[in-house]
Formats: structure tokens, C-alpha cells, sequence
């Protein structure tokens, strides 16, 4: 069963690389079944038609919303930018529900997914099951990423009752001695026991949402645990369980296994056929617009949900910029393209993500 499930899930997501221009994973797939309209999928032709064409003025919307509704955590990982402290220069906020409604109803009818998260932890805060239940509303497919430290068996009902379709789990391990040592601040019976409780209230609701994923991220210390923590995973009712090549800053964390050893995070090709500012949406906790989640810097933001409007920003000298880069190098066949100071041309050129830039710099624009 667990054979089949795993490669269940790997011909999916090869459907959803294969068929669609960035990398979309099973929860794009449901959005496009469960969460489509005329509207929506006219849009989304439109989208790929402008960059094809390399438009640079569109009148098309984005169809993914990035949202971080917090750039606050009660965790210290060790490689994560919140968990070292590192701001980029951004006031330290939560969204709240009246400035994530005035956003989400300037996307909603063209946007299949919202994203409820970047850096930091959705669960704290205090606005998200209200946006959860809105953006359910406006026929939204909905999703976070969490640490799973915060749920207790009220709030897990409440969020099972919010409508949200897709939750990301993240625990990295089989045992507390192994977990804490990524998680920095987390308590692994703790969170295994939130999970389990999860699952349990929906089983007893009989509901197929949320799809719950188990993210394991692999290290030198862990990569032992993957194989029974996986067990354990689809024992309790988990649907996706996601060995995951982590992101280090020291070799020793590396895992030994070749399987395991790959990072994403470094990943050239994938960032030099870059879409994003034409089908993302980029909202930061501080409502900074980034071209897209690699951006962490404020000082490299395209503009600011708090003082433009969503037609203001969209279409401007930035993302202008941005789009007529993404397609000259498109069109470059490996020769130089245009200089500019904008985040894209670094990554464009180099292939690295510009969060891992700059690590150390924390200075406002
Ligand atoms: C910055 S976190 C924010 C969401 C939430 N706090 C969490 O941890 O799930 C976004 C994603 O980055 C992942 N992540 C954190 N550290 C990582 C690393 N070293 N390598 C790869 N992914 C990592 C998390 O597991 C999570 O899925
Ligand atoms: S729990 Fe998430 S946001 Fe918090 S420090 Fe860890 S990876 Fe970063």
C-alpha cells in the first residue's frame, strides 16, 4: 500500500511539472479540479500566453497567492532566516483578517490557491482561521505549512471547520532526540500527539479534508528514522509522507544516503525558467510585494500592499522590469543579459535563490 501510494503521489506531481509552468505539487492539481470557474481558467491561459510572449504590461491576474500571514516564530531552526532572528529589514507583524480580506478580494476570482504562509509560523496568528474560513468563501483552494507546536484539540476543530483544504506538517524525525535537534524549541510527543488528534477529529467528522502531509526534512541525524517514521506516518492516517533534502549550512548535517542528499534549494534550471511574476502573488507579513517567496530582503521588495493597490503594484516599473528580464534570458541563448540592480537578474544569472544571499545583512532599504 505504501509502495503504491508513493508512486501514486511521484506520477502527480511528474503530471503537474510536466503540464504546467511552475512547480506545482498535488494541492495545484486539486486547486484546478475542486476550485475552477470560466473565470479562472481564461486567466490562467492568459497568464501563459503573456509568457510566452514576454508581456511586461498584462492585464492578467496572478494565479498562486503567496500570503505570509506572520513573519513571527516560536521556533529556532537552525537554517530557517525567522528561527537565526534575521528579518530582512521587516517590521515583525501578523496580517490581520481586514488587511488579508482587502487583498484576497482583489485576487479571488482568478487565484485557484492561496499559500498561508513564507517564513514564520501561520499558527500564531490570531486572525487565520477567519481568513481560512474567507478565503473558503471566495472558492479558494487553501493551505499551510506548520511546525504543529501550537494545535490543541480546540483548535484542530476549529481549523478542520475553517474548510481548509492542504496542511503541511513539518516534523523532522522519529524521536525527541532527533527532532529537537532541527526544532529547536519543539517537543516531538507533543507535536506527534496534536497530529494524531488531528487525524482523529477527522475521522470522526468523516471528512476527506485536509489532506495532511508529513514533511520530514533529511539530516545526517535523521536519516535513519525515515523508513519507521514513514510507517508510523501512514499508520495514523497521514496521506502524504515527504522525505525531504534539506537545506544546510554546514556539511556535517548532510545526510549520507544518495537518496536523501540532493538539495532543492540550489536548483539553477528550475530558477532560470522563472514565472512567477506573472502567475504569483507575493505577500509578506509586513505587506511588502516580493516578485516571489525566494525574496526576503524588504530593501529588494516590489512594493507595498499597506500604500498600493493591487492595480497599482501590479503592472509596476518592477514588475515591468522584472517580466522583461525573465524573457530576454529566456530568449538569451546563454548571452548576457541586461544589467540591473532588480533581485530577478542576480537570480536569473547565478540560479541562486536570493534568500540565502546576503545572509548576514539585515539592513532596511
Ligand atoms: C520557513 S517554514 C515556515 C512554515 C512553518 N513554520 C514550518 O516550519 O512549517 C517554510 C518551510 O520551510 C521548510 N524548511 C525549514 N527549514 C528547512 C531546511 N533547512 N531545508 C528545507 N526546508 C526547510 C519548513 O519545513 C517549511 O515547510
Ligand atoms: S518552525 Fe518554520 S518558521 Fe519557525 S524557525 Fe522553524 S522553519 Fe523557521
Amino acid at each position: 500500500m505504501v509502495f503504491l501510494r508513493k508512486y501514486l503521489f511521484y506520477f502527480i506531481n511528474w503530471i503537474s511539472r510536466t503540464f504546467f509552468a511552475s512547480r506545482l505539487s498535488f494541492a495545484h492539481i486539486q486547486a484546478f479540479i475542486f476550485n475552477n470557474s470560466c473565470k479562472k481558467i481564461g486567466n490562467l491561459l492568459h497568464v501563459h500566453w503573456d509568457i510566452r510572449h514576454g508581456k511586461t504590461i498584462t492585464s492578467s491576474r496572478p494565479y498562486i497567492f503567496v500570503f505570509e500571514v506572520t513573519n513571527v516564530c516560536n521556533l529556532k531552526c537552525p537554517f530557517c532566516l525567522t528561527g537565526k532572528g534575521i528579518f530582512g529589514g521587516r517590521e515583525v507583524r501578523h496580517m490581520s483578517f481586514a488587511e488579508s480580506k482587502h487583498i484576497i478580494d482583489a485576487v479571488a476570482d482568478y487565484t485557484y490557491l492561496l499559500q498561508l504562509y513564507t517564513w514564520g509560523e501561520p499558527l500564531l496568528n490570531k486572525d487565520l482561521i477567519q481568513i481560512i474560513e474567507y478565503a473558503k468563501q471566495r472558492n479558494m483552494y487553501v493551505m499551510l505549512s506548520t511546525n504543529a507546536t501550537l494545535m490543541t484539540p480546540a483548535y484542530n476543530e476549529k481549523l478542520l471547520n475553517s474548510g481548509i483544504d492542504y496542511v503541511m506538517v513539518a516534523i523532522d524525525g522519529g524521536s525527541d532526540e532527533t527532532y529537537k535537534q532541527y526544532r529547536v524549541g519543539g517537543n516531538y510527543l507533543k507535536v506527534l500527539a496534536n497530529v494524531k488528534d488531528l487525524l482523529e477529529q477527522r475521522k470522526a467528522k468523516k471528512i476527506a479534508h485536509p489532506f495532511v502531509e508529513w514533511q520530514f526534512i533529511v539530516f545526517r541525524h535523521n536519516e535513519h528514522e525515515v523508513k519507521e517514521t514513514e510507517k508510523l506516518a501512514y499508520s495514523i492516517g497521514i496521506n502524504k509522507f515527504t522525505p525531504l533534502p534539506a537545506y544546510v549550512e554546514n556539511e556535517k548535517w548532510l545526510p549520507t544516503l544518495k537518496e536523501y542528499k540532493k538539495s532543492t534549494i540550489y536548483n539553477p534550471e528550475r530558477l532560470k525558467n522563472c514565472d512567477r511574476p506573472w502567475s504569483h502573488l507575493n505577500v509578506r507579513a509586513d505587506g511588502g510585494i516580493a516578485p516571489c517567496c525566494f525574496e526576503f530582503f524588504k530593501k529588494d521588495d516590489f512594493g507595498n500592499l499597506k500604500k498600493d493597490d493591487f492595480e497599482e503594484f501590479w503592472n509596476n516599473a518592477y514588475f515591468q522590469e522584472s517580466r522583461r528580464l525573465i524573457y530576454q534570458h529566456s530568449k538569451s541563448k546563454g548571452r548576457k543579459i541586461d544589467d540591473s540592480n532588480l533581485i530577478c537578474h542576480g537570480c536569473l544569472t547565478t540560479g541562486v535563490r536570493p534568500s540565502y544571499i546576503e545572509k548576514k545583512s539585515d539592513t532596511p532599504k
